[in-house]
């Protein structure tokens, strides 16, 4: 994209001026916590592993701010297919193809991927295989947003890896395509316990990053949608001549790269890229709340990280459940051969240790 490096720019500015830096702690978001998870899971464990995440992401950031709407979107995916189990993570296995090649999936960023990865093998060598894929992915979103500039928030741990990925069938059932009305999204949302609070505080998560044409381009062809403003689709046909164009174009045109509630803002001025974005203004249920977010950011901040906290804790796996991935896209039963080798790598870790010490 010709303006990234513009955007980069502008996301280190907002990174060392942060003004509005909004820091809540558990108790400010007073969010409650399913059993087995906990605010201080790894304390004793991998008392480093907010930290290592943090300093990680921060300098993929720097070279690339758009990496972190591609964190933030597959934690959201993640959760809503079968809970935040990591499961979005696994690459097609004996029984099949994975969660990553279902259709709604193919817009993951390949990127994502493997920083998550390497995050769990940053994490994993320095307290060994303790930590999960699936909090790994909670905490990359959270770092995400923090890092472009939202509110940083705390995030309950101890979710455990799933051993199965969802089938196509289950990952269409449980997303919510960019065609939806407002009606379908609270219907689905309600599934999962979320309320339409949720839904348009969740929503303002495309503040950042990217849609392809194709995600949107039934809008502009063969008639404009009457509910989208007639010079911000002439531009959209600008960027994408063809229904099929494989152009991709940002998700907020105010502030592309910033965390912000100018996502908004943008729906008030019929600017939303999805029906599923512009419905939230149109309809009546939702409509005063997209208003109180573009005029109070600190209000969508708060509730963001609220929201966020309930969706990071959707049927997760805590306890004996699953299992801590050796490797991310690959469960542990599959991968025996690197699972040896991870645990000769936990017997030196002493020894390993004290030579970095040196
Ligand atoms: C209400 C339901 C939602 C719908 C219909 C939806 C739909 C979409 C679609 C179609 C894209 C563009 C994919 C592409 O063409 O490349 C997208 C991107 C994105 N979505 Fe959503 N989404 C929803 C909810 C969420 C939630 C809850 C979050 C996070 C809190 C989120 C975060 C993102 C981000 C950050 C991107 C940009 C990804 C990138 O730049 O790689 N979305 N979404
Ligand atoms: C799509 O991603 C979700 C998120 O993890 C995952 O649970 C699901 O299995 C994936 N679906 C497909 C068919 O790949
Ligand atoms: C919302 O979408 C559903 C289909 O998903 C449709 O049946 C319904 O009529 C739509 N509601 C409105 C108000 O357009
Ligand atoms: C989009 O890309 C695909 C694969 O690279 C190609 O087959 C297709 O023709 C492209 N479509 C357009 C409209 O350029
Ligand atoms: C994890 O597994 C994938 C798929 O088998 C493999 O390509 C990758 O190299 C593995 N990662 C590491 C760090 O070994």
């Amino acid at each position: 994209m010709a303006s990234s490096s513009a955007a980069a720019a502008s996301i280190v500015s907002l990174l060392l001026l942060s003004s509005s830096l909004l820091i809540l702690s558990e108790a400010e978001t007073s969010a409650p916590i399913v059993n087995g998870l906990s605010w201080t899971f790894y304390k004793k464990s991998c008392p480093k592993v907010e930290s290592i995440i943090r300093k990680q992401l921060k300098k993929v950031f720097k070279k690339d701010i758009g990496q972190a709407a591609g964190l933030l979107r597959l934690h959201f995916h993640d959760c809503f297919v079968q809970g935040c189990d990591g499961s979005v993570l696994l690459d097609g296995s004996t029984s099949g193809p994975g969660e990553q090649e279902a259709i709604p999936n193919l817009t993951l960023r390949k990127e994502a991927f493997d920083i998550i990865d390497d995050l769990r093998l940053r994490v994993h060598k320095e307290c060994g295989r303790v930590v999960s894929c699936s909090d790994i992915v909670a905490l990359a979103a959270r770092d995400s947003v923090f890092l472009s500039g939202g509110p940083d928030y705390e995030v309950p741990l101890g979710r455990r890896d799933g051993l199965t990925f969802a089938t196509e069938q289950a990952t269409l059932d449980n997303l919510v395509p960019p065609t939806a009305n407002t009606t379908f999204i609270l219907n689905r949302l309600a599934t999962k316990n979320l309320d339409k609070t949720d839904a348009v505080a969740l929503s303002g998560g495309h503040t950042i990053g990217i849609s392809h044409c194709t995600s949107f381009t039934e809008r502009l062809y063969p008639t404009v949608d009457p509910t989208m403003d007639k010079t911000f689709a002439k531009n959209l046909k600008e960027s994408c001549p063809t229904i099929d164009s494989n152009n991709t174009v940002f998700q907020d045109i105010r502030s592309p790269n910033a965390f912000d509630n100018k996502y908004y803002v943008d729906l008030m001025n019929r600017q939303g890229l999805f029906t599923s974005d512009q419905d939230l203004y149109t309809d009546k249920r939702t409509r005063d709340i997209v208003t109180s977010f573009a005029v109070d950011e600190k209000l969508f901040f708060e509730q963001f990280a609220l929201s966020m906290i309930k969706m990071g804790q959707l049927s997760v796996l805590t306890g004996n459940q699953g299992e801590i991935r050796a490797n991310c896209s690959v469960r542990n039963t599959d991968n025996k051969k690197f699972l040896a080798s991870v645990v000769d790598e936990e017997v030196s870790e002493e020894g390993w240790s004290a030579e970095l010490r040196k």
